[in-house]
């Protein structure tokens, strides 16, 4: 019987996938990687997961899984051999358990964030993992990617979010991890290695998550300042004033901002005059477990001393949940912007918090140095040490002429963050966009003990080839 037919078998004929139907699984959503595969599968269970990977294990078949495809690093898009077969999660949308007692939430991996955030607010809790993707990434892509987000300086990366994980790994077993603990030192912690792999050791199936308590108020500004040094002390202040209540501390350059109100017109910047023309902006975020009164109160003696000292130039302080949106809103559109505006090299990189304004100075000067006139589109996730460092055009420049320069523009920042003490990977991974990158900043030993640990997890190299690392 032909493989396609051994795949009807297990999963139906109608989640079996050729020819026309495979295209939106075969291009990542930025457009920079299109591939072939064999077919798509869409299985509706761990069960199913783990025939068909039983099947490719037999025959060889190299496998691609596939949430959202919404990850930056073309992931989730299989190589151009055709001889994969792409494994979308999509069908395992499931809520198993919700247990307050616990605070936690046990959701099958193709559960789009959104839906799992909104199951934990129906029951009264928090779950914060945030991002602009959130109405379409799923939470099994999230733990492959090890996703951050604008809520990480309080609650971590999603892995600090993981206690437990169920796991099909590329023979086809099932791993119940599922544990809602908050201790369980046994021995080498699987979840962990799981976490951030992007599918090169096995298939996320489902994942049982922490809760938290919802914030019994929150205030949200975003800021018009002078610099991103003015940003950094206001951060560094936040966090003295705030502690665990600081919640959210973004940052973005001035024109990025205007960028999406000129495409966007129905969004507004929330100043008017040379404030509007600010060459940085912040958004600050506060929530509070007491009452507003005492977040009022906070964010005031806080803000006010900033704006006293001129740090801050100007500061629109959120009155309602609309304009608390509105603000969220602008920041989250920047991604889309970015990409409307044409193909841009992205760099999504962390520095520690005190090397960042002398980062950006001396990497804006050497690629001025040798790309005259190129474009800096400077956003992120300051309070976490992450900016998505990206470059665009010149204005005499076509797109084209920028990406032939991309690797010498990946050189030259990537560099930059090693010597600043960087990652050049701070929250969108690896993929297949910064595979070749990371053999130059990886220590030989470093590279070689992941090696291994592919190897040992999976010896035919079947889980999605030419990912993380070189084949
Ligand atoms: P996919 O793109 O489908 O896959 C990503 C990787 O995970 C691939 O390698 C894939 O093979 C693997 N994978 C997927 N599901 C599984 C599974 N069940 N088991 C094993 N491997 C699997 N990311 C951030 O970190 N922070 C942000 O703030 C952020 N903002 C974004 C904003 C926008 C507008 C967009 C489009 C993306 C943003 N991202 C951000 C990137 C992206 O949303 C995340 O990387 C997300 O975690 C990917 O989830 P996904 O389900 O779309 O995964
Ligand atoms: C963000 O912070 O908005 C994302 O990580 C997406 C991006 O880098 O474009
Ligand atoms: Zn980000």
């Amino acid at each position: 019987m032909s493989t396609l037919k051994q795949l009807e078998q297990i999963v139906g004929a109608t989640q079996v996938l050729t020819g026309e139907a495979m295209t939106p699984y075969l291009i990542d959503w930025r457009g920079r990687y299109r591939g072939e595969a064999l077919a798509v599968v869409r299985p509706g269970s761990t069960e199913e997961v783990a025939a068909v990977m039983r099947l490719c294990a037999e025959q060889r078949i190299p496998v691609v899984p596939s949430g959202g495809n919404t990850g930056m690093c073309g992931g989730a898009t299989p190589d151009e051999t055709g001889l994969a077969l792409v494994v979308c999660l999509a069908r395992l949308n499931r809520v198993r358990e919700l247990d307050t007692d616990n605070d936690t939430i046990t959701v099958e991996a193709g559960c789009i964030l959104q839906a799992v955030q909104e199951a934990a607010r129906a029951a009264g809790r928090l779950f914060p993992l945030s991002l602009a993707a959130e109405g379409s990434c799923t939470i099994g892509g999230n733990l492959s990617t090890n996703a951050g987000g604008t809520q990480v300086l309080r609650y971590g990366n999603t892995r600090e979010l993981a206690l437990g994980l169920e796991v099909v790994t590329p023979q086809g077993e099932i791993w119940n991890g599922l544990r809602g603990l908050r201790k369980d030192n046994t021995g080498y912690d699987l979840r962990d290695l799981y976490i951030g792999s992007e599918g090169t050791l096995g298939i996320i199936t489902a994942a049982t998550m922490k809760l938290y308590p919802m914030p019994v108020a929150q205030r949200i500004a975003m800021l018009a300042l002078n610099s991103l040094e003015d940003a950094i002390a206001v951060l560094s202040r936040a966090r003295a004033g705030f502690g665990a209540s600081l919640t959210g501390f973004e940052v973005m350059m001035g024109p990025v901002l205007k960028a999406v109100v000129r495409l966007y017109p129905q969004q507004r910047l929330p100043f008017d005059g040379s404030s509007a023309d600010a060459p940085w902006f912040a958004i600050l975020e506060l929530s509070d477990s007491e009452s507003a009164e005492h977040a009022q109160a906070r964010f005031e003696s806080v803000l006010g001393a900033a704006i006293e000292d001129g740090l801050v130039v100007d500061a629109a302080i959120a009155e309602n949940i609309a304009q608390s949106k509105a603000i969220w809103h602008l920041r989250e559109s920047i991604p889309l912007a970015e990409a409307e505006l044409g193909k841009s090299i992205k760099h999504d990189v962390s520095i520690p918090i005190s090397l960042i304004g002398k980062f950006v100075k001396t990497t804006n000067a050497a690629l001025q140095e040798k790309f005259p006139g190129i474009q800096h589109i400077v956003f992120g996730h300051l309070g976490d040490g992450n900016l998505h460092y990206n470059v665009a055009r010149a204005p005499n420049q076509t797109e084209q002429e920028l990406l032939a320069n991309q690797y010498e523009v990946y050189q030259l920042v990537h560099d930059s963050v090693h010597a600043h003490a960087g990652s050049i990977s701070a929250e969108h991974g690896v993929g297949q966009l910064k595979r070749d990158e990371l053999t130059r900043y990886k220590s030989e030993l470093e590279l070689r003990l992941m090696k291994q640990i592919k190897q040992a997890l999976d010896p035919h190299g079947l889980m999605n080839p030419g990912k993380v690392l070189q084949t």
